[in-house]
């Protein structure tokens, strides 16, 4: 039996793959995705959305959200990105408009609707999870699991001091923090606070899993909807940008939510920092309770997962 899922998403790159991945798994029923600003700014990431849906043919609904982070002038990552947000890929068109609700309502919304059963998916920086968890504190005990792509917890971040977006995450070195923490770290510390059976996703286990160029160019020639998404919008980060892959950190949260044992985990307290010389830097205080943090990644399995699911 399929559960409820419910995705936030700054929709960029690595979130297309991601809602790619989430929608073809038998084990999850989309039922709502929520978009807030981020790698691109929130009008964009709405409207990537919608078109990544239309393209693999998902009727999900989705919500436009919070445009700026709570206490911070947006940053966000046209560098990796480019300036639309997927890689400069022209081809879909969105088909509908984004719900009216707005993206914490709508939140609030699905996990009241599905409470217990549904779990969270949350890829972007945490700002519309953190002011529905403000206007809703119940909240926190309707998700059956919630999991978040952030944080950086025993290896060097990807946001250089300045807040530029690397344009090689794997060779910064004194980058403490991660994109999503960095982009909104009030609203990480509201959702770190929170009560959530949260597991955290950081870099230490996302930056073991990606796309190589070798697997790209094995996927030239498809025409299924999904495999031609990942070549499209991987397209130019490799042809452009010359690197020699792209990271799945998005996607790998999907992959744990629904096979929690792809990771190995540490339980404790998250702490997010919301200074400015470490803004946005992740600590895990070891010790009991619900919060759970990524320490190791089984990449061959999660590769196989994702391959497999996608047809690349
Ligand atoms: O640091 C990587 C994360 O920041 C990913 O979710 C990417 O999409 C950006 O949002
Ligand atoms: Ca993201």
């Amino acid at each position: 039996m399929a559960r409820p899922l419910i995705m936030d998403v700054d929709t960029g790159i690595d979130d297309a793959m991601a809602l790619a991945l989430a929608a073809s798994l038998s084990d999850y029923d989309l039922v709502a995705v929520t978009t807030v600003a981020g790698n691109v700014p929130v009008e964009r990431t709405a409207e990537n959305t919608l078109r990544v849906l239309s393209w693999i043919g998902s009727d999900a609904p989705v919500y436009r959200g919070m445009s700026q982070p709570l206490a911070r002038t947006l940053h966000t990552a046209p560098n990796v990105h480019g300036n639309d947000g997927l890689g400069a890929w022209q081809e879909p068109l969105a088909r509908r408009d984004v719900e009216e609700v707005s993206a914490p309502e709508a939140i609030i919304q699905t996990a009241r609707r599905h409470q217990r059963e549904i779990d969270g998916v949350f890829v972007g920086p945490l700002t519309n999870l953190a002011v529905a968890l403000t206007l809703e504190p119940r909240l926190a005990g309707w998700f059956r699991t919630v999991t978040i792509m952030g944080g950086a917890f025993y290896s060097p971040g990807n946001v250089t001091p300045v807040g530029e977006f690397n344009k090689n995450s794997s060779d910064v070195t004194s980058s403490v923090a991660e994109f999503n923490m960095y982009v909104d770290p009030e609203a990480a510390a509201v959702v770190a606070r929170a009560a959530l059976p949260a597991t955290w996703i950081g870099l230490d286990v996302t930056h073991q899993v990606s796309v190589t160029h070798d697997v790209w160019r094995c996927i030239e020639n498809v025409t299924a909807p999904e495999p031609a998404l990942i070549r499209e919008v991987c397209r130019q980060t490799f042809e452009t940008r010359r690197m020699d892959k792209v990271h799945l950190h998005d996607p790998l949260a999907v992959a744990v939510a629904a096979y929690p044992d792809l990771v190995t985990v540490r339980h404790g307290q998250v702490r997010i920092d919301v200074g400015n010389v470490i803004r946005g830097e992740t600590r895990l205080i070891e010790g009991d309770g619900r919060t759970k943090v990524a320490e190791s990644v089984d990449s061959g399995r999660f590769m196989d997962i994702f391959r497999t699911a996608l047809g690349v």
